[in-house]
């Protein structure tokens, strides 16, 4: 099995002083699980102070979105190579809030997952249904067309190293966890669609992270699923001892 990987998603979350606070205390915390791979993606406007915090350690530093452009006429937009500048070794891109809050589209995830690698950044790409989907069976429907066109212009040497992120919309932020069995489910099948787009051996070392809900209470049941290689975590990735609480239990 992959090594399990733990993402704190910090959202719009933290002020910098709150911030390297809360990222001095997961680097010092997460040295007790080198079996454990860390990183967290706090705000933009926190990711230099965190940058310094984790310099010399091994937790990575994601951004939660970004332009795939490298620069130009884009008010309000981050560049890759901003993000490579400021130290970040991973980018979170077509999360859930961003593409129905706002108007990210499949379109813009497969430019911006091309960016990302273009620009050594690791990116992690979400997909997932919502509940309507859900509902009327349409999961693997949405799971397929998202995961498709994030991984389309990605070679199988760059997808083995990308990760891949489960995180269905009515389990984000609702105390909803999808259930190991739930999340199994949906895992197994990115991982099939995976191997028939890019091959058996990415297949087995791509990883697929389980986001939504996620405590340190049910982090253990999800991770002892074959397919669940860790989790993004957001809510209770904001507090050091429930966010250490995850990565401890993710040790499987
Ligand atoms: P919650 O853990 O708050 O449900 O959020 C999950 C998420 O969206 C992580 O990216």
């Amino acid at each position: 099995m992959a090594r399990p990987f733990v993402v704190g998603n910090w959202k719009m979350h933290k002020t910098i002083a709150e911030a390297r606070a809360l990222a001095i205390a997961v680097r010092d915390g997460a040295r007790a699980f080198p079996e454990i791979d860390v990183a967290v993606a706090p705000p933009f406007t926190a990711l230099a102070a965190v940058a310094e915090v984790l310099k010399g350690s091994t937790i990575g530093l994601a951004a939660q979105t970004m332009h795939e452009a490298t620069h130009g006429a884009y008010t309000g937009e981050i560049a890759p190579t901003m993000l490579r500048d400021l130290g970040c070794t991973h980018v979170i891109l077509g999360h859930s809030e961003r593409r129905h809050l706002f108007g990210e589209t499949d379109i813009n995830v497969m430019k911006k997952a091309r960016a990302a690698l273009d620009h050594g950044l690791v990116p992690i790409l979400c997909v997932g249904e919502t509940l309507q989907e859900r509902e009327t069976s349409r999961t693997f429907d949405v799971v397929e067309r998202q995961a498709e066109h994030a991984l389309r212009h990605i070679t199988p040497q760059e997808a083995a190293g990308c990760v891949l992120a489960y995180e269905p919309v009515w389990a984000i932020g609702t105390g909803k966890t999808a259930s190991p069995a739930q999340a199994q489910e949906v895992h197994a099948f990115l991982r099939k669609l995976v191997a028939r787009s890019h091959g058996d051996s990415v297949a087995r070392s791509i990883r697929v992270l389980y986001g939504g809900s996620v405590k340190p209470d049910n982090a253990a049941s999800l991770i002892s699923e074959p397919d669940v290689d860790g989790s993004l975590v957001g809510g209770a990735c904001l507090e050091t001892g429930s966010f250490l609480g995850i990565v401890q239990a993710s040790r499987g």
